[in-house]
């Protein structure tokens, strides 16, 4: 057995992204148990308005979205989260729901267990009428487990974690939401809006540098996981806008020429000073890019919610041959 904790999908990601020309490493590896507390502390930074965005919008249109998800749906209702968390903000969606439908079974679902259960002990209290059945899993598996309810389902997938991925890999994870949706089925997405770089590039490198540590703890994470010994203050924190993506990137620059050596990948890699890592794409979206991408999967926008900057939106999509 290893003497490091890595499993063969981190070992392999980052094998990859490390010896590739144009060096990169994928946005999952943020959230270990430090990185998912640092993420829940940019939340809440000034700067960063996407999550107070998307929670005022619900706030405010939590019941007309709740009538427009539900409308066309019979039978029993299964309420599927992607990436659920604690499910805090959705709250307020499932309120919504339960006023409208009597028949409902949230499944929250994430790789992660704690918040989960801190979910469930929590809408027990303040909603004990919902039925809650969470699915500790992939997306993947939580698609597949859904794709067998007998009845209608809601897949919510919120607060722009779909920017995370490249077009082409949101456009394959929304084809097999839409697999899993059937013929009646509704899937509730959240993105966020293109808007001027002088509110994006803030949002992603703040003021009080929580952002910058989120990104830095990815290299703790590889010294305690992989054996790695690299030095976090070697590696400058670079957050830009790509105009060409459409999309707010996140490096780590080496501010030095250095080598990093990977035990457990039996590697060493070389930075030449002013060499990126690239961490993170979060891709903003106007209303033609969400339109393709839900066409390249098979759904089509029914009806969209935004706020009054248009700074971010929720759109309710359903299956084309529905
Ligand atoms: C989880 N995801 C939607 C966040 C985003 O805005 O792309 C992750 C994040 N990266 C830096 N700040 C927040």
């Amino acid at each position: 057995m290893s003497e490091h904790s890595a499993t063969s999908d981190l070992m392999e990601a980052v094998k990859c992204g490390l010896t590739r020309a144009r060096k990169a490493l994928p946005p999952f590896l943020f959230y270990d148990e430090r990185g998912s507390a640092l993420f829940e502390r940019i939340t809440t930074l000034p700067e960063y308005y996407l999550t107070r965005t998307e929670h005022g919008i619900l706030e405010r249109d939590a019941a007309r979205i709740a009538k427009t998800v539900l409308a066309s749906l019979q039978g029993p209702v299964a309420v599927l989260e992607l990436g659920a968390g604690t499910a805090t903000k959705t709250e307020l969606l499932l309120r919504a729901f339960v006023k409208e439908r009597a028949d409902l079974t949230y499944f929250p679902a994430d790789v992660s267990p704690t918040p989960l259960t801190q979910a469930r002990a929590r809408l027990a209290t303040n909603l004990p009428r919902l039925a809650v059945s969470p699915i500790v899993g992939t997306h993947a598996e939580a698609l597949d487990k859904i794709s067998r309810w007998e009845g209608s389902v809601v897949v919510l997938f919120l607060g722009s974690s779909i920017g995370n991925y490249e077009d082409a890999e949101a456009a394959a994870l929304l084809s097999e939401v839409r697999g899993a949706l059937g013929q009646r089925g509704v899937l509730l997405l959240g993105v966020d809006r293109k808007k001027a770089k002088e509110v994006l590039v803030p949002a992603y490198d703040d003021s009080a540098g929580v952002t910058a540590e989120f990104n830095r703890n990815l290299l703790l994470r590889l010294n305690r996981e992989l054996g790695a010994d690299f030095d976090p203050a070697a590696f400058r924190h670079v957050a830009l806008w790509n105009e060409d993506a459409g999309a707010m990137e996140m490096h780590l620059e080496s501010t030095e020429p250095q080598s990093v050596h990977v035990a457990a990948l039996a590697l060493t890699v070389s930075f030449e000073r002013g060499e990126r890592i690239h961490t993170e794409s979060s891709h903003k979206y106007d209303q033609a890019r969400v339109s393709r991408l839900l066409a390249m999967s098979g759904l089509c926008d029914v009806a969209a919610f935004s706020d009054e900057r248009r700074w971010f939106s929720l759109h309710v999509a359903a299956p084309l041959d529905a």
